[in-house]
Parts: structure tokens; sequence; C-alpha cells
């Protein structure tokens, strides 16, 4: 009888690393990097260009090409995008161009990156992804939600690290409007409301999310997560509230894992 082969491992020292590309389409920047999969951390600096106004399909993925060329990354990439994607189809765009609903993503980027792979999902289920694996929500069992907080709201939703893809909550209707247009850190700064004014529409959206979705953390992004010690504090729902703490890099790393794991919404 024969003794089945074996596989010999090597060291992790000689183990190349677990590289990715992920790019993460905002508003005013795209912004991409490479990323190493076993820490979550960039492997340098992230690159950014300015987002082209207007921001149409074909212009951002422009913008795309650009930031995956100057790191001259030939394999696959994840992208995210600020709205709803189901089976490879934008769906919403509720704050970026209104061309974007109907497009195919999957075909127009893979066409601006010369047919290669790609996988493109919600900007904020991109942050859940690596908030929940790398930072905020790393170890902590059971339904985590994160929220972003910048123009719009975005929201994820991931149980014991699996994602339900978007959830949308920024639209749900709280009181007498959506979540998004009270209580978004645009809202604030339109209205130039105190931290202890907006902190009250945010209580009251989280209060509302907490009643239906029970989770056991709140993650806060978005750039306003950056200054957390002056609301964080102030806001008076159950559930605890903590900052990202990969902020500008999330939605990177989540877009990278996104394409690592091959994941399509
Ligand atoms: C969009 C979401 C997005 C969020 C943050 C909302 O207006 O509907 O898809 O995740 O903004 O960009």
């Amino acid at each position: 009888m024969t003794a089945p082969s074996t596989t010999t491992s090597t060291d992790d020292a000689d183990r190349p690393a677990d590289l990715a590309f992920g790019v993460d389409v905002g508003g005013s920047g795209i912004k991409g990097g490479i990323v190493d999969l076993a820490t979550g951390d960039l492997v340098g600096e992230r690159f950014k260009v300015l987002t082209p106004q207007p921001a149409t399909p074909d212009a951002v993925a422009d913008g795309v090409a650009e930031v995956v060329a100057h790191f001259e990354w030939t394999g696959p990439v994840g992208i995210t995008l600020p709205g709803v994607v189901t089976d490879g189809v934008m769906r919403t765009a509720a704050n970026i161009d209104k061309a974007w609903i109907g497009t195919d993503v999957y075909d127009l980027f893979s066409g601006h990156l010369g047919g290669r792979t790609v996988s493109v999902l919600n900007d904020a289920d991109a942050a859940g992804m690596a908030e929940d694996a790398y930072g905020a929500g790393k170890g902590v069992d059971g339904v985590v939600m994160l929220l972003t907080f910048g123009t719009g709201i975005g929201s994820a939703i991931l149980n014991n690290g699996n994602l339900v893809p978007n959830t949308e909550l920024g639209h749900l209707q709280v009181g007498k409007k959506e979540a998004e247009h009270q209580a978004s850190s645009r809202v604030r700064e339109e209205k130039g409301w105190t931290y202890e004014k907006w902190t009250e529409k945010v209580s009251e959206v989280l209060a509302t999310y907490e009643a239906l979705f029970w989770p056991k953390l709140f993650i806060a992004g978005g750039g306003i997560s950056r200054k957390a010690d002056k609301w964080i504090p102030l806001l008076t729902n159950k559930t605890p509230v903590v900052p990202a703490t990969l902020l500008n890099t999330a939605g990177i790393v989540g877009a990278a894992m996104a394409v690592s794991q091959g994941l399509k919404t």
C-alpha cells in the first residue's frame, strides 16, 4: 500500500504575504491601496484621485483605473460604491450621479481594467466587513452593526462575520424623516448644529435600529468618528457604540477582502 502523500508547509516568514487590492469610491475621492489580508493593514500608502464631477459611471471607472495603475497592480480589484449592488447591477444612487442606476458595474469596471476579475459592493458593507474582521468589531460574537455618518448614513450588519448585504438603514424612516436626512454628518454641518443637538437625532436613530435588530455593538464610522470623544459619550441609546478604528482605510480593506473571497452581492 502506498503511503498518502503529505504536503510540506513553509515557515510563515517564507510565505509571501496574502495581498489584495481595494478601491473605495466616495463623493469626494477615489482611494485605493494594496491590503495585507493577514493583518488588514495597507502595504505602503493609499493613493487618492478626486472624484470627477459629474461622477458618471465612465468617469468614475477611469478614476478607479488610474488608482490601480498608480500601484502597477495587475491582479483582481475590489471596488466599493455608495449604493445598492445586487446581481452585479447598481440599483440606487442617493448621493451619486443618477446615471449609476441600472449600470452593470461588473462590465463597467472590468472593461476599464483590461477585463480582469472585479468584485463590487456597497461602501458601508465593505467598511463593516473590515471593521468586523480587523477593527472595532474584531472578536465580538453575534450581530455587529456598522454605521457610517457622512453625506448619507451607510449601514452594514454582520452576524459572526457574515454580512447581510445592502441593508440601507440610512433610508429607514425615523419619526418624520429618513434617518440620513436628520442624523448624517452632512445635516449637522448644513444646519450648524452642536454635537449635543446632533446626537439627540443620532440617539433616536440608534434606538430605532436597536429595537429592530438588537445588535451587540454599534461601530460608528465616517469622518466624524475621528471626533468620537466629542459626541459618542453624549448618546443615550442602550447598545454600546464604539468608533471605527480603521477610519480612512476601512472601505479599501473591505473591498480587498470582498475580491479575495470572490464575493458577489
Ligand atoms: C446610500 C448607501 C450608502 C450610504 C453611504 C446612502 O445614501 O444609499 O448605499 O452606503 O449612503 O455612502
